[in-house]
């Protein structure tokens, strides 16, 4: 049985068919369940999608239809935001983390997990899309906190503005022409809200730049995952806000973060 769904797997261009066909075999209950997932997955589906959960930081996060997968390389964007907690103003916490363009809130879900062995936290998450604000209150379930659902800042409940330590996003940054480039798995199942930065790719870091000093507690960071090409532009967008953007890269996992910190009070 595994060899046949393996090469089945292969056939349809799954390069990790071995590993593929292992997690569908222990994740169907049944065998007619287990046929129907491989053919989901041979027409296209992400694995993620089909398993129902994503592995991210070490922890299984819940991806339901319709949800980005959360990417290996936003791990990079925990560990900076893990260690941006650690050196603000209060090392030991407790420490007030937002979580902005949530998707299934992996990001947020494993900052509070990885902080939570050093100090409190009080995690907040949000997003735009309803199947994501859903999915994402599932995975907090695990570490505690709030998701909301609307455009930004506006989801936010006005009580938090100036007291985030640390707001942590990974927001749409593909530029709008780029889309049609992307591997079908994205451009063709997971939405275009997810997926689209607008004609430069940095349209949302624009807009998310520009409000965080409102919600920033003094001394508090602003961490946007970008791309290599793309983190001047963040990076300028954070200058323009009044924040002092550093660009920090991982070249192993080809993750770019950028780290804007407000100036503390004196
Ligand atoms: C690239 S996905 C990243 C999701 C998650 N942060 C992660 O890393 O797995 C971007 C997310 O931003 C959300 N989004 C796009 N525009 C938004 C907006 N204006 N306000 C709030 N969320 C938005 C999308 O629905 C999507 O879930």
């Amino acid at each position: 049985m595994r060899a046949s769904i393996v090469a089945r797997l292969r056939a349809a261009g799954c390069v990790f068919a071995e590993d593929e066909a292992d997690l569908l075999i222990a994740a169907a209950p049944t065998r007619d369940q287990l046929d129907d997932m491989v053919q989901r997955r041979a027409s296209g589906l992400p694995l993620e999608h089909v398993v129902g959960w994503a592995e991210f930081c070490g922890l299984p996060i819940t991806v339901g239809p319709g949800v980005f997968v959360p990417r290996r390389r936003s791990e990079f964007l925990v560990g900076q935001a893990i260690a941006a907690a650690r050196h603000s103003a209060s090392p030991g916490g407790p420490w007030l983390v937002v979580d902005l363009c949530c998707g299934s809130g992996a990001v947020g879900v494993a900052v509070a997990a990885g902080l939570s062995a050093l100090g409190q936290v009080e995690l907040h998450a949000a997003d735009i899309e309803p199947a994501a604000v859903q999915c994402a209150r599932a995975n907090l379930g695990s570490v505690g906190g709030t998701v909301y659902q609307g455009d930004l800042y506006d989801a936010l409940p006005p009580a938090l503005a100036g007291r985030v330590a640390v707001l942590v996003v990974n927001a749409p940054y593909v530029p709008t022409g780029e889309i049609a480039m992307m591997p079908p798995e994205a451009r063709l199942h997971e939405p275009l809200v997810a997926l689209d930065g607008g004609l430069d790719g940095v349209m949302i870091h624009r807009r998310i730049a520009a409000a965080a000093p409102d919600w920033l507690a003094p001394g508090g960071c602003l961490l946007i995952e970008t791309s290599e090409r793309q983190a001047p532009q963040t990076a300028a967008a954070m200058t323009a806000a009044g924040l002092k953007p550093v660009v920090s890269v991982d070249e192993e996992l080809d993750a770019t973060v950028v780290i804007g910190t407000l100036r503390r009070v004196a």
